[in-house]
């Protein structure tokens, strides 16, 4: 069986096989890169993606800060990229779609086929009225019919905001209302380990005092059932409309999505991403840091809600004219060997997934993996928090078996594609490293003070990449204030890094962000939910480390009525599950008498950390109420017996 690594000490490298396939097998590149990153973005832009009209040299990259762009003046559609070009390999699957249920067949839609029924849909969205710039709510599980949507938006120009469909209704409202969008496109529901889950209840909640005037439904559970007045079914609506649809021709940088995401406040950021600049970065990050090829079959486990199932799922191996595959269920339904046994029937070649995944998997124990062979993996990746040594060892000896590659790639919603990590042809592939930055980018670690360090805070230099996110929703203010406001010039990342023999190793967030089971999540944000029950008074929210989930969120509140008992924290469990969504829901919660605050009303929440990690609290003599923290800590160490 081919390997594509070789050991050298404690790192792998790439094999004589992994170099023969690799795009790129020569460190030259960063150089060439690094030369002239304005030059090399502009010639991968040109090679890449197919532009209807190209931008003037003096416009490849114009920057004043704190917004910047690319290809300026450049015009083309996503969607003729990620389809029309394909056309002349007109049966090649695009997508692979498989069930949760392993008696449904898959379906495989062909390039053609995908063509067009985004044509059909694209003509559907716009008899409702949608055009250029509107914008459109998307509330899907990962199903064939979310790329289908997706890719519709592109080729109108309207702007898709998908919303991830565990997301409770009143998530969903804010973000509806956020980008006042008129359509709203949803299932009626989906398959969670056999059961049938209702989508459409949750979707008809949150469009209460919101816009929407149309909600288009795909029928995945109920195929027979009629909807009336405002609600529509998906293949109604495409039927008899024509396969056709010119595209509609965007500047470079016109907005291509809006996806929420959390930051250090209660409510979460529209982030932008335009058109150009995210092609031409999806289009190469896929192709190089995934050496993906034509005929490769890419696995992206992530859902279509998070930027990992926008870039990597859907978009990045399109562009490349090679094959998707995406899974609709839960990874170990019926048995914990669902995902290795489809890696083994459908030959996958590049599979990428995360941490949190994988260190289930290593619960679950070996013997599932090892019925597998799983021979036709060539490249194994992960993203959405730092990768342990134990679990990456585990993820390359009994998923790779130790002939793959692993790319650890580290990026954000804000980037749009991944940024840090190596190159499959050039390695070194080191458990718990990032890497380098991407080719023409650059990023640099800062002390405190803003000079460089060998471990501290992960910014990003000018020119920043392609992909980058272009403002957040209609809030100029936050943009400014979240990554430009701390690092003179630099793109804040609010990531902790080190470096090491020159390469970057992410240690995880130094804002008030979790990653829960690799979902962002702010403190913040729970915190607001937390406080919209009735019963709570105040609250404050604290990430612990968890061996399976990477952290998860614990709640400290003052109640405002009730008792404290194990029933009312069964019902304010709830209520984080209705507003935000059941992967907020907090591990523990600890009702309080009081928080500890400084004078000036501010929640200490390092406090109630070092408490949560039997560490001695400091900072005591800032606090209004120091007398709060003793019985904080008893009830804590009580907890725990
Ligand atoms: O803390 C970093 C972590 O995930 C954050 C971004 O989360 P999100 O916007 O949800 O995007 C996740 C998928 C791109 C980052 O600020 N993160 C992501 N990848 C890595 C990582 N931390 C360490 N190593 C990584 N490879």
């Amino acid at each position: 069986m081919t390997s594509y690594v070789t050991k050298n000490g404690n790192s792998y490298w790439p094999s004589k096989a992994m170099k023969k396939i690799a795009w790129i097998n020569n460190k030259s590149i960063y150089k060439e890169a690094a030369k002239n990153p304005i030059k090399f973005w502009g010639k991968l832009a040109k090679e890449g993606i197919h532009w209807e009209e190209e931008w003037s040299p003096k416009n490849t990259y114009v920057e004043k800060l704190p917004y910047f762009e690319w290809f300026k003046g450049g015009k083309l559609n996503f969607s003729v990229n990620a389809l029309d070009r394909h056309l002349g390999q007109p049966n090649k699957p695009a997508i692979i779609f498989v069930p949760e249920d392993p008696k449904e067949p898959p379906t495989i839609l062909t390039y053609s086929e995908l063509h067009q029924r985004v044509c059909k849909f694209a003509n559907a969205l716009k008899r409702m009225g949608v055009k250029k710039g509107d914008a459109v709510s998307i509330y899907l599980p990962l199903i064939p019919e979310a790329a289908i949507a997706m890719l519709a938006c592109t080729r109108i120009g309207a702007i898709h905001s998908v919303v991830f469909s565990a997301f409770a209704p009143d998530a969903l409202r804010a973000r509806i209302q956020d980008c006042d969008a008129r359509v709203l496109i949803t299932s009626d529901g989906y398959y969670r380990r056999g059961k049938k889950e209702n989508l459409l209840n949750k979707a008809k909640k949150a469009i209460k005092k919101t816009k929407i005037k149309d909600v288009i439904v795909v029928p995945r559970i109920n195929k027979n059932k009629n909807y009336w007045g405002k609600f529509k079914r998906f293949d109604d609506v495409s039927y008899g409309r024509s396969s056709h649809f010119p595209p509609e021709m965007m500047n470079a940088e016109d907005p291509m999505f809006i996806l929420y995401t959390s930051g250090t406040t209660g409510k979460p950021k529209g982030i932008i991403h335009d058109t150009g600049g995210y092609a031409v970065q999806t289009y190469w990050t896929t192709k190089l840091v995934f050496d993906l090829h034509k005929e490769d079959i890419m696995w992206c486990t992530a859902d279509i809600g998070w930027i990992t199932g926008h870039t990597y799922a859907v978009y990045g191996p399109l562009l490349n004219g090679g094959t998707t595959l995406i899974y609709e269920g839960t990874p170990d339904f019926p048995k914990p060997d669902r995902w290795w046994d489809i890696i083994n029937k459908y030959k996958v070649n590049i599979f990428y997934t995360a941490p949190t995944a994988i260190r289930m998997f290593m619960r679950l124990g070996d013997k599932w993996p090892n019925k597998h062979k799983m021979d036709s993996l060539r490249v194994l990746a992960t993203v959405g928090e730092p990768i342990d040594e134990h679990a990456w060892k585990w993820y390359f000896n009994k998923i790779g078996k130790g002939r793959c590659p692993i790319i650890d790639t580290w990026w954000q919603t804000e980037t749009g594609g991944t940024l840090i990590n190596v190159l499959p042809g050039i390695g070194p592939f080191v458990p718990t490293i990032a890497g380098l930055s991407f080719p023409g980018t650059k990023h640099s670690i800062l002390d405190k003070g803003g000079k460089k360090a060998p471990q501290g805070f992960l910014v990003q230099n000018s020119p920043f990449a392609p992909g980058m996110l272009h403002g957040v929703w209609k809030n100029h203010k936050k943009y400014k204030e979240t990554y430009w406001k701390t690092y003179n010039k630099q793109y804040d990342t609010s990531d902790g890094a080190i470096l090491k023999n020159n390469l970057i190793r992410v240690t995880g967030r130094t804002d008030d962000v979790m990653k829960v089971s690799g979902h962002r999540l702010s403190t913040a944000e729970l915190e607001d939910a937390l406080n919209k029950s009735k019963f709570v008074n105040e609250s404050a929210v604290v990430p612990i480390p968890d061996n399976l989930r990477g952290q998860v969120p614990v709640a400290f509140i003052v109640l405002e009525k009730g008792k404290p008992s194990e029933e009312l924290e069964k019902r304010i469990k709830k209520h984080v599950d209705n507003t935000l969504g059941p992967t907020a829901r907090p591990a523990k919660v600890y009702f309080v008498n009081d928080l500890p605050k400084t004078r000036s009303g501010k929640i200490m929440r390092r406090i109630l950390k070092n408490i949560l990690a039997n560490e001695e609290p400091a900072g005591l003599s800032t606090l209004v109420n120091p007398e709060c923290v003793q019985p904080i800590k008893e009830m804590v160490k009580e907890r725990k017996k």
